[in-house]
């Protein structure tokens, strides 16, 4: 063979290049036994000893099944010890440096090869890389990784601080109403494993990412992280590139090729260079590199700003012949946390679209403004907040049940996502799918209700956490903010776990924590984000005053969490004003069928029941559900029989959507309004919370079978970019706002109103009741205060008193007559106090379809109007295109379209299954399509 020229060659040896041995350990071929050996089954990894004992039968039905989670808590004081026996060929022992890696490992472990202890692990969002050159064989080599029960470990680490310092690290534990176990805060691992007030305590061990054998001459590229410059001149725009490396502890400097391809719209641009590694004590050790001179990209906009262009980048590193590389898609775009002194900036009104008028100066503290601006422009953030996807960690990352949660917030407007700082940080997938669907993610840092240690071992251990995750996730461009820990900063200002005694103390270890150890490291890491050092926090005021505000809750900065459960939710009158609400909600039920899973006997689907007790953690949690429900529904007097199970779902599931619907728009409508007292300018509303893990009482949009509840629905309308807002205050005057997100004003928009009365169907149309207005961009305006009675007595269609009245509204832009977002129902007073509101006769007039979409018809009938229309598919997995609505004319037509991959009912089974129930003043009536239920039952109340 002729040799090719030298140039040739050059451009030949990237392409020849042999990868770095990477040979997964993943599969179903490990076992995993218990301290004793009396247990001793096959195993998966990525798994988990709970996932494993049940795919053995050993645990013999669903986790979340009854009392399971008591139940099966022995499995968590048992140490389980995880076993693989692997081959490896000799040639991979000729390599320089051999690891294994473990992505994942939950939680405190020994790692041992051939009976060589290779390390320890100890913190579950770490992941491990093990040298193992020397342990390592040619042939049948035996890994063992021995886990302690976690809350055992967790205990005596509780005790061993205590005594070395002199104090404890509080909360001594969870509320007795959680059924959990204590001082999660002494690990590093998922807090909520331990129990939540809306999760089960399921204290996991395992291995619950991959683990992989990883073998080199070079170095292996492990992360990048990415930082476009705008165009400059003549120059273009650039990308700078900083690669994370590693080589095996002592490595030699070492000399090699970084070379980076972006791919863009237009084509491919590329750049590399030379680099000298010098690696650390640990072997670490980064290079950068500058791809320059490109056409600006298209910009990267949120969810209902603009696309979401994505540009895959590949990363390699090449010497001697080896290469290793990596592959993103990363995005074009800024984003900035903006915290700028209310009085003392033009440039923010003018985003913000707020008139010198408007702003009053009345009081002399105004605050800092809080809010998003992305490529430039303020964003509301709309959306809410999410818990794990899976108490188990190892099932977390399910990539159908991921995706269909973040297209559910996608579907209802959601433009970010708070990941809550008890789970974990998500799945690589979990951040992909957000890129691609424009949702900004608030990232807390996994720390939450709690004090936590602050020794060096924690410190170092805290360290190592958040370089890695900040280095996975920096090159995301839906990760918009890092946030320290979730409430940590008010439960020691507020003395939570009596820390009052001893404030000093904990205030200086909170600040190490999160201020003197990780903020640095995250602000160096990724200069492109903000950190705020808990959430809720005053933000830049906070860090102003130490880091401890004297008043963590002041709405004139930052973020404000925010629940009250005795004041009527349907009142707006009873909200704060903060500048961004970044958690707020209200308990209700998950449906009928999703409980139906968790129970052997249906005697058990009562309020009273000791499971559904053992279920609901929040303390007194059904009283407080009731109670609210009961200011505006009617809720039946013995709303604890069983009897009654039905419409207690029902009614706190409608309480629900409808409080958090009237406290969003309220933080909607705060956008553009600052308040003599400072208030106001609110930019975000993130409810809690979006999605559930087990069948149980929460503060759940979607239930833990995926099954959305009216609040869900609902969403889909409240953060609808452009509509009109109401509300009816305490004197009986109603208030109508229009809202709108978008960075254009409409012209030519009018308020349309369309009332009518309960007890007959409405013969009026729309009408005007506003002046042709300008609906102005990135803004909410008012439109109109008026008494409600005389109001509605003015219009055609409520020829009665506002109490027999409900009323429409909607923004028309009057050229196209087109309507300008979703219909706002507004209820002049309670529905209970309703006059005339006596139970719809609601028919089912036809099923049709499925359609080329899959989507099913489903055509209704009524005699009179109803609110709260809630249609269920039983057991059919699914949603409708609308449903909790108000039924306002004789006939509707509503889309069911069958959840991807799950069952898809024909017509008739539709028809079947299909349940249509609804409010009135004194009763809640349900229809039943077909079936044998067949026909109007009064669920509670008489017909009539
Ligand atoms: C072994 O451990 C299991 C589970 O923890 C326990 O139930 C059993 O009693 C133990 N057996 C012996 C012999 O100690
Ligand atoms: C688990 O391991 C710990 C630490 O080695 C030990 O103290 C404990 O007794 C073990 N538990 C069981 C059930 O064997
Ligand atoms: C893990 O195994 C080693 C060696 O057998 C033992 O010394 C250690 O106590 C074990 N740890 C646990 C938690 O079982
Ligand atoms: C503010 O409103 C004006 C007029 O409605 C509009 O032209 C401008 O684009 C808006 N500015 C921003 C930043 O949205
Ligand atoms: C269900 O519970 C009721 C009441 O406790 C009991 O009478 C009945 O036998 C139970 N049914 C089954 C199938 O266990």
């Amino acid at each position: 063979m002729t040799s090719p020229p030298a140039s040739l060659l050059l451009l030949l040896l990237p392409a020849l290049a042999a990868a770095a041995d990477v040979v997964s350990l993943d599969g179903a071929r490990w076992t995993v036994r218990n301290a004793n050996g009396s247990v001793r089954v096959p195993a998966t990894v990525p798994g988990g000893v709970y996932t494993d004992l049940r795919a053995a039968g050993v645990l013999s039905s669903d986790f979340f099944f009854g009392h399971n989670d008591e139940l099966y808590r022995w499995v968590s004081y048992d140490n389980w010890t995880y076993e693989l026996t692997f081959e490896v060929d000799e040639s991979l022992l000729r390599r320089r440096h051999a690891q294994v890696v473990l992505h994942g490992a939950d939680t405190v472990a020994e790692v041992w090869l051939n009976g060589q202890r290779l390390g320890g692990v100890e913190n579950m969002f770490v992941r491990y890389a093990l040298a193992a050159t020397g342990a390592l064989r040619a042939g049948a080599n035996r890994l063992a990784v021995n886990f302690t029960a976690a809350p055992v470990e967790a205990r005596r680490r509780y005790e061993a601080y205590r005594l070395a310092h002199g104090y404890a690290v509080p909360p001594e534990c969870v509320p007795d109403d959680y059924h959990g176990e204590c001082h999660a805060n002494h690990l590093r691992k998922m807090q909520a494993s331990f129990s939540w007030d809306w999760g089960p305590a399921f204290p996991s061990e395992g291995l619950w990412k991959s683990v992989a054998l990883e073998a080199f001459d070079a170095a292996v590229v492990r992360d990048v992280i990415v930082r476009f410059a705008e165009p400059a001149g003549e120059q273009g725009a650039s990308l700078h590139v900083r690669a994370f490396l590693e080589l095996g502890p002592g490595a030699a400097p070492l000399e090699g090729t970084l070379a980076a391809t972006l791919q863009l719209p237009q084509g491919p641009a590329r750049a590399s260079a030379q680099v000298q590694l010098s690696p650390d004590a640990r072997g670490h050790a980064v290079a950068d590199l500058t791809v320059t001179g490109f056409d600006e990209p298209p910009r990267w906009w949120p969810n209902g700003e603009g696309e979401q262009t994505l540009l895959p980048l590949t990363v390699s590193f090449t010497s001697g012949g080896e290469s290793s590389e990596v592959t993103r898609r990363i995005a074009y775009r800024t984003i900035e946390l903006v915290q700028d002194p209310v009085t003392e900036t033009p440039e923010f009104r003018e985003h913000l679209n707020v008139s010198e008028n408007d702003i009053n100066y009345g009081s002399t503290e105004k605050g800092l403004t809080f809010y998003f601006r992305v490529n430039g422009r303020p964003i509301f953030a709309k959306g809410s907040n999410w818990i794990p996807v899976n108490v188990l960690p190892e099932l977390g990352g399910d990539p159908a049940h991921v995706r269909y949660l973040l297209e559910s917030a996608r579907d209802t407007h959601t433009n970010m996502v708070r990941v809550w700082g008890g789970g974990v940080y998500e799945s690589d997938l979990f951040y992909e799918l957000a890129d691609e669907m424009g949702i900004l993610i608030w990232q807390d840092l996994m720390f939450a209700c709690s004090m936590y240690p602050a020794d060096e071992a924690f410190l170092a251990l805290v360290q190592e956490e958040v370089e890695q995750q900040v280095r996975r996730l920096q090159a995301h461009a839906s990760v918009a903010l890092w946030a320290g820990n979730n409430e940590n900063e008010g439960a020691l200002v507020d003395n939570w776990y009596g820390t009052g005694a001893n404030f000093q103390q904990y205030k200086s270890d909170y600040v190490n924590l999160y201020a003197n150890t990780i903020r640095p490291l995250v602000l160096e890491l990724d200069p492109t984000r903000d950190y705020v050092v808990s959430s809720p926090s005053n933000g830049l005021e906070t860090d102003k005053e130490g880091y401890v505000s004297t008043n963590p809750g002041n709405a004139l900065y930052g973020d404000v969490h925010y629940y009250d459960y005795v004041a009527d939710g349907w009142n707006a009158d009873t909200y704060r004003r903060p500048r961004f609400a970044s958690e707020y909600g209200f308990q209700s039920m998950p449906a009928l069928a999703t409980l139906r899973s968790a129970v052997a006997n249906a005697s058990e689907l009562a309020v009273e029941s000791e499971l559904m007790a053992s279920r609901n953690h929040h303390p007194d949690g059904y009283s407080e559900m009731a109670l609210l429900a009961a200011k505006r529904l009617p809720l039946p007097d013995d709303w604890r029989s069983p009897q009654r199970f039905d419409a207690f779902i029902y009614l706190t599931q409608i309480y629900q959507a409808v409080a958090t619907q009237t406290q969003t728009e309220h933080y909607r409508r705060l956008r553009s309004q600052l308040l003599a007292s400072g208030e106001g300018l609110c930019m975000g509303a993130l409810y809690w919370q979006l999605n559930d893990l087990w069948q149980a009482p929460t503060w759940a949009s979607i239930d833990s079978a995926g099954r959305w509840k009216p609040l869900q629905y609902l969403a889909g309308e409240f953060f609808a970019p452009q509509m009109a807002s109401a509300y009816v205050d305490t004197a009986h005057r109603v208030h109508v706002w229009a809202l709108n997100d978008r960075p254009e004003p409409v012209d030519g928009v009018v308020l349309q109103a369309r009332p009518g009365r309960w007890d007959a169907l409405p013969e009026a149309g729309w009408q005007n009741v506003s002046d042709v207005f300008t609906l102005a961009a990135a803004g909410s305006q008012h439109v109109l205060t008026a008494d409600v009675a005389p109001w509605l007595a003015s219009l055609r269609g409520c020829e009665a008193a506002a109490e027999r009245c409900f009323v429409l509204l909607r923004l028309l832009a009057v050229a196209d007559a087109v309507p300008l977002g979703p219909e706002r129902a507004v209820l002049p007073v309670a529905p209970r106090l309703a006059q005339g509101l006596e139970p719809a006769d609601i028919q089912v007039a036809s099923v049709s379809g499925p359609g080329a979409d899959g989507a099913l018809e489903v055509a209704l009938r009524t005699d009179r109007p109803a609110p709260f229309v809630w249609l269920e598919a039983g057991a059919w997995e699914g949603r409708f295109s609308r449903n909790a609505f108000l039924l306002a004319d004789g006939a509707a037509s509503v889309r069911f379209l069958p959840r991807a991959g799950a069952a898809a009912p024909s017509a008739a089974q539709l028809r079947a299954a299909l349940t249509v129930t609804s409010v009135a003043a004194q009763a809640v009536t349900r229809t039943a399509a077909g079936g044998e239920q067949r026909g109007r039952t009064n669920v509670y109340g008489a017909p009539n």
